[in-house]
């Protein structure tokens, strides 16, 4: 599609159509996980003026289209702080993600977005931050990660420490970022896998148990986590018995999406539209709610 074909308002402002996607192109793939289940894509802007308009924040997501097959939300895996293109780390789960990981390089996707939330940057300035995350949930954490520890970023925020876990070495992650974080000074990173293998000279053992071993101050932080469910029903009680308040513990919700907007009703919890409301919630937001997420 040249940009001679699309709606003089869309160019001008896509945020006038939302349901409205525009193209981009797949210039990088990578796979992340052992297993070949998780896959990156670093998506650029087909229009340089849509690159232009989008401005996102940490814990943001996006709608992706693949044409035939459908359209999902991926959180976005990069942070504002790198220049080039967005990235998404997508779980061979279904139809649409099935069909993203047979794309390849030069490929032209649809996206829309940015959507939600973020995470609430403005609160943790000041504060330590607690970053913990299971499995392949890390991908708006890795987002949140690279912003923190920015140059222009770092000095507002004080200790920051990562907590993260998966079920064998070869399913954790973006490991060329984890090695740099483990090689700055001014972050803490606790890498675990569930059972010892050969090899693995770093911790050992669930994330909720490295996290009460682990045990960072209450004291003026905040906690980010994100992860599987019985990950995140297992780590609450520890950060509360460490002391956290539930307005200090923020989550990034998955439920099932349609539009992304608030108009189909498709994610509601209670009172709350996750895709324009959250994803990111506190605790205290989600206590008295009904136990769905
Ligand atoms: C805000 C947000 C951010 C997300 N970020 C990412 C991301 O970064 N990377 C990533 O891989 N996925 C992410 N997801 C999940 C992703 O959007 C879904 O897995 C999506 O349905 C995949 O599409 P599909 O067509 O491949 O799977 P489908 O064909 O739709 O579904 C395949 C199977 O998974 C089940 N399923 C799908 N989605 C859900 C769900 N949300 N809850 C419970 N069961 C489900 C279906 O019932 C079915 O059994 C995110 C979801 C949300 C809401
Ligand atoms: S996905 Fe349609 S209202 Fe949230």
């Amino acid at each position: 599609m040249t940009s001679a074909t699309r709606a003089p308002e869309a160019l001008a402002n896509p945020q006038l159509n939302p349901y409205l996607p525009v193209p981009m192109r797949i210039e990088r793939t990578q796979v992340e996980t052992d297993d070949n289940m998780l896959k990156s894509f670093d998506l650029s802007f087909v229009h340089s003026e849509d690159a232009a308009n989008f401005r996102f924040r940490p814990g943001q997501f996006c709608e992706i289209s693949v044409f035939g097959k459908g359209e999902a939300p991926f959180g976005i895996a990069s942070s504002p702080t790198e220049p080039g293109p967005l990235k998404f780390t997508a779980n061979k789960i279904g139809v649409l993600t099935t069909a993203l990981h047979s794309m390849h390089e030069g490929e032209i996707l649809g996206l829309r977005g940015p959507l939600g939330n973020g995470y609430p940057l403005e609160k943790f300035e000041g504060h330590n931050v607690v970053i913990i995350g299971g499995g392949f949930a890390f991908t708006t954490l890795r987002s949140l990660t690279q912003y923190l520890l920015h140059p222009d970023h770092r000095s507002r925020f004080r200790d920051i420490i990562i907590i993260y876990g998966a079920r064998r070495p070869g399913l954790l992650l973006y490991t060329d970022d984890l090695a740099a974080w483990e090689r700055r000074q001014d972050v803490q990173v606790h890498l675990t896998i569930d059972q010892a293998v050969p090899g693995w000279t770093k911790l050992v053992g669930f994330v909720p148990d490295v996290v009460a071993k682990v045990a960072p101050t209450a004291e003026d932080t905040y906690a980010v986590i994100c992860g599987p469910p019985v990950m995140i029903r297992f780590t609450m009680p520890k950060l509360t018995g460490l002391g956290f308040p539930r307005e200090r513990i923020y989550s990034s919700l998955e439920r099932r999406m349609k539009c992304g907007i608030a108009k189909c009703g498709r994610c509601n919890i209670g009172p709350y539209y996750v895709c324009k409301d959250g994803p990111v919630f506190s605790y205290a937001q989600l206590e008295g709610l009904p136990e769905e997420y």
